[in-house]
């Protein structure tokens, strides 16, 4: 695929076939998004990658988590739930979009819940991917485990597979840092889905709309 084609192709994933993921394609696509500049090429990804009977176990133990403790949900790094506009509204037409299409009617919070819940099942992709980053690490390193991120999902687009980042796994981080002994000085950040989507779920059908470039550009200085 040419690149232009790989980055608007590629979308959020929320519903995966069980088709399994090779280990071999994994290291390759992990390979290809180490590329991925980092600020003074100090490269400060890491991840974990979860299949078969630990990657059942980790869903195990995190939705367990979740049903007795739901209010221990929060990540170790401050997030705000907050958003201002125009952020909010954005942030609300993708839920009216998702949810209307897996037919959940607004404020009918244990189905959301549960859809929510899905996240912890890798949304049933034979893959997960767990990011952590040292602690003692800045705002820069953030940027630069994003930008491994999006080059591991591209490289996975341009392979025939599917992905969704998932900022939900830094939640119930506890438990996750206990299933993967992820060490205490590093953060769990995010996770994400790998595999080959379910194009027949409705939800794979949520197109995120995006805004116009004179919404987020300024450019100076051109004739
Ligand atoms: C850092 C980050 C965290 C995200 N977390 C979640 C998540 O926890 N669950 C989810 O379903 N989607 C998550 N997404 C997917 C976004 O909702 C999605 O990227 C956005 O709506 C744009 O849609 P697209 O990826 O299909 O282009 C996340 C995306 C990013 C970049």
């Amino acid at each position: 695929m040419l690149f232009d084609d790989v980055m608007r192709q590629r979308r959020s994933i929320r519903a995966f076939k069980p088709d399994p993921v090779a280990e071999s394609v994994v290291r390759e696509l992990l390979a290809t998004a180490a590329c991925a500049p980092s600020g003074t090429n100090i490269q400060p990804w890491k991840v974990h990658v979860v299949a078969g009977e630990v990657r059942e176990r980790l869903e195990r133990e995190v939705l367990a988590h979740r049903e007795l403790s739901p209010d221990d949900a929060g990540s170790e790094f401050p997030r705000s739930g907050q958003r201002k506009e125009p952020y909010r509204s954005r942030m609300r037409a993708l839920g009216k979009d998702m949810y209307g299409r897996i037919g959940i009617p607004k404020g009918d919070q244990a189905a959301g819940w549960a859809q929510w819940g899905r996240n912890y099942r890798f949304f049933d992709a034979p893959v997960g991917l767990i990011f952590t980053l040292d602690k003692d690490l800045d705002a820069m390193s953030f940027l630069d485990v994003g930008m491994f991120m999006q080059s591991f999902m591209l490289a996975a687009k341009a392979k025939g597979l599917d992905t969704c980042a998932q900022g939900a796994w830094n939640n119930y981080w506890t438990v996750t840092r206990r299933v993967l002994s992820v060490p205490d000085d590093e953060y769990i950040i995010a996770g994400m889905s790998l595999g080959y989507a379910d194009d027949s779920h409705p939800v794979n059908g949520v197109i995120s709309e995006r805004e116009p470039l004179e919404s987020f550009a300024v450019l100076h200085g051109f004739e």
